[in-house]
């Protein structure tokens, strides 16, 4: 029995345009866009038409579809809301954090400060500039008490206090994921941009687990840097990243990485003056699997015809449909009010592994880590299948 079932906030988008993109497929009930999301199909076939113009055309492909990377980046620019000057397509989220973590100009004495359970994409770049005597600060983690399972506790949140309170006149950097891996937990990215702002700080942001669920405008909320990666909640290609970078932040970086694309002389090779580009091209330092660029360009040009504003609307109505239906005697949900994602975690009395098992033999998807579920639907699910979790993992 379906009883107060949350109103959609969303009728249409719920209703009429609700974007079917995996239409033969109505057997799985995949819910796991936080790990690698199933590939748009949109993608897919742009993907394998340009890997078989090269097989027929070689460097002449080049000829129907010009610079690959120009359009990437302009989608990348709408999605962000920023210039596409300021965006690179990169292979993933750690060679962007690697690229602005080693070139950036630390001293002695330095401090970062980020959070003790990062994602390591967003903690070893950070821990190999203690060669360069930079400190690495980390915010203590803190869980609601019924997540505390005797001495362990649960990846939770930390606190922006706790935050404010630790800057002080050596700290350089915040570097802090906009949406924790684990408990779901999403970062205020304004509230901690206006502080970076007023102290003059550089405010980095992974932002895997929140690009294309969510909306995040590093314009707007005063961060210098943010990496994703593309086969998320992006729906793209794995192996494909997306950096933002603001001019400012930018003229900071040294190049760690060079080759042969990032200079101003373009393809005049036997000219070695060092130029590099201003833009976020220099950190496209040489040749990008640009198939991939393709498919993920098609794939946010299939999420941007909503807003990142719908899209994540849509995602927590379908979250809250879940937990209305799913029994808490059996499944523990970690809920933020204001912080809220679109990961859903949550600890189940039995056993994770034995869980996931049985949702998985009646084809729903779901994915496990720090303890906890995730239960991370897209706005394309359907209630129909977000129903019929509830009753599976119900029953299980
Ligand atoms: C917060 C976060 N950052 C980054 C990544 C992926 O990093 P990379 O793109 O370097 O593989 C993940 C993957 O689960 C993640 O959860």
């Amino acid at each position: 029995m379906i009883e107060n079932l949350p109103k959609p906030p969303f009728p249409d988008l719920m209703l009429l345009s609700k974007p079917t993109f995996f239409p033969d497929d109505k057997d799985k009930i995949f819910l796991a866009h936080c790990s690698v999301s199933r590939l748009l199909p949109d993608a897919s076939e742009a993907i394998c038409r340009f890997n078989s113009d090269q097989a027929e055309f070689g460097f002449e492909m080049f000829y129907k579809y010009g610079n690959v990377l120009t359009p990437f980046r302009n989608t990348a620019a709408e999605l962000l809301k920023t210039g596409s000057q300021n965006l690179s397509f990169l292979t993933n989220t750690s060679e962007g954090m690697n690229m602005i973590a080693n070139g950036y100009p630390f001293q002695n004495g330095d401090s970062i400060i980020s959070y003790i359970h990062e994602y390591p994409s967003n903690h070893y770049p950070w821990v190999l500039q203690k060669q360069k005597g930079v400190k690495l600060e980390l915010l203590e983690n803190h869980t609601p008490p019924e997540f505390s399972l005797g001495a362990e506790t649960m990846p939770g949140f930390f606190l922006v206090d706790e935050l404010e309170k630790r800057i002080s006149k050596n700290t350089r950097m915040i570097c802090l994921s906009h949406v924790q891996f684990t408990s779901g937990f999403a970062a205020d990215l304004k509230q901690i941009g206006e502080l970076c702002r007023q102290k003059g700080i550089d405010f980095i942001v992974d932002a895997a687990q929140s690009l294309g669920s969510m909306p995040l405008y590093p314009e707007e909320y005063g961060i210098s840097a943010v990496a994703a990666s593309g086969w998320k909640w992006l729906m793209g290609p794995i192996g494909t990243g997306i950096l933002y970078t603001s001019p400012e932040f930018r003229e900071k970086i040294q190049n760690t990485m060079v080759g042969a694309d990032l200079m101003e002389q373009g393809q005049d090779y036997l000219n070695h003056n060092w130029a590099p580009l201003a833009d976020g091209r220099r950190f496209e330092y040489s040749t990008r699997p640009l198939s991939h660029a393709v498919g993920l360009d098609r794939a946010m040009q299939s999420i941007l015809k909503f807003t990142l504003e719908e899209v994540f609307q849509e995602i927590l109505r379908l979250q809250d449909l879940l937990l209305s239906q799913i029994s808490r005697e059996l499944y523990l949900p970690m809920q933020f009010n204001e912080n809220r994602s679109g990961i859903l975690s949550f600890i189940p009395v039995k056993e994770i592994s034995y869980v996931l098992e049985n949702a998985k033999k009646k084809n729903l998807i779901l994915t496990e880590r720090g303890g906890f579920i995730r239960f991370a639907p897209h706005f394309y699910n359907t209630d129909d299948e977000i129903l019929q979790a509830a009753d599976i993992l119900n029953s299980i």
